[in-house]
């Protein structure tokens, strides 16, 4: 497996697999890699022959006061857990490559669909996510990518820029991996102290009873809402964000659920802001 550094290194690398007839799927992430990224390496190795994971912490993503400066990096035991799965290329560059001097262009998505959920309380955030999503399929031209249900908005945001813009990949969306407790496997869960782990997974639980109240006729969000807010405050120290009931595709709120909808929620954990979601439909029951 190689670690990749340059654009055109990787660019070489990606044009000889295509040469020979190879499907190319990508896979970006920030490192810090746990069992929901590599679910999405080997749901890529699947769909794929040749797999590139890029691992760069980017900080146009993150707003000022957020965790950019201490958030995970560990480049070599990210890349034996990449090695063990059988990952083609990683490419990890430094920030000087990816956003030079001079760097000035931007992608940003309009409308609606970046300005609520996280995007109320992280401002450019997603400007940050989907100019570096657009540099990195720009730079791996991959046929497909593939992200996580985990960050459901973000999910949105991408597939909506691929189609406005008419990007030329396809963006594959992979089921959330969970703790034992329920509890969504981040890499900001290391944030938590013990306890707060296990407290955490009061969030999961929430989201499941959200759903057997949907499954048992509740239709109203406001109820549904209530009963996960009720749940949360069961920890004295959780603060909750937002907790919204919303379209799947454009995040517009729902007020009574029909047959499908996206129930998220952002909390603030002690040192940690953790976000969750879990989609009711009709049609799982
Ligand atoms: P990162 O947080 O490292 O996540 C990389 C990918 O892993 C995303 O698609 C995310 O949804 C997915 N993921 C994270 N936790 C998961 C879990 N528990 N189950 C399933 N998938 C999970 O998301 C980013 O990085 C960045 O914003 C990025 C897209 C790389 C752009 O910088």
């Amino acid at each position: 497996m190689k670690i990749i550094k340059t654009i055109n290194e990787i660019r070489e690398q990606v044009s000889s697999a295509k040469s020979s007839g190879m499907r190319v799927g990508f896979v970006p992430t920030m490192g810090a890699l746990h069992a929901g990224h590599l679910s999405l390496i080997q749901a890529a190795q699947k769909a794929c022959d040749f797999v590139v994971v890029s691992i760069f912490v980017n900080p146009t993503q993150f707003g000022a006061g957020e965790d950019l400066d201490k958030y995970p990096r560990n480049l070599e035991l990210d890349a034996a857990k990449c090695e063990a799965l059988g990952v083609d290329v990683i490419f990890a560059p430094q920030v000087s490559e990816m956003y030079p001097d001079g760097f000035d262009s931007w992608v940003e998505v309009g409308g609606e669909i970046t300005k609520v959920l996280c995007g109320r309380s992280r401002p450019g955030h997603f400007r940050g996510v989907t100019t570096v999503c657009a540099k990195l399929f720009n730079i791996v031209l991959p046929d497909a990518a593939f992200f996580g249900q985990k960050d459901a908005q973000q999910l949105a945001v991408i597939r909506k820029m691929v189609r406005d813009l008419n990007m030329p990949l396809s963006i594959e969306a992979c089921p959330i991996v969970r703790e034992e407790s329920g509890l969504a496997m981040s890499s900001r869960n290391d944030y938590l102290s013990d306890i707060q782990r296990v407290d955490a997974a009061i969030i999961y639980k929430s989201l499941l009873a959200s759903e057997e109240l949907f499954l048992s006729g509740e239709r109203r969000s406001s109820v549904l809402r209530s009963k996960i807010a009720s749940m949360i405050s069961s920890v004295d120290y959780a603060k909750i964000d937002y907790i919204e009931i919303v379209d799947p595709d454009t995040l517009m709120p729902v007020e009574i659920v029909e047959n499908k909808a996206l129930v998220a929620v952002a909390i603030e954990f002690g040192p940690a802001r953790l976000i969750d979601n879990i989609i009711l439909s009709l049609n799982n029951a």
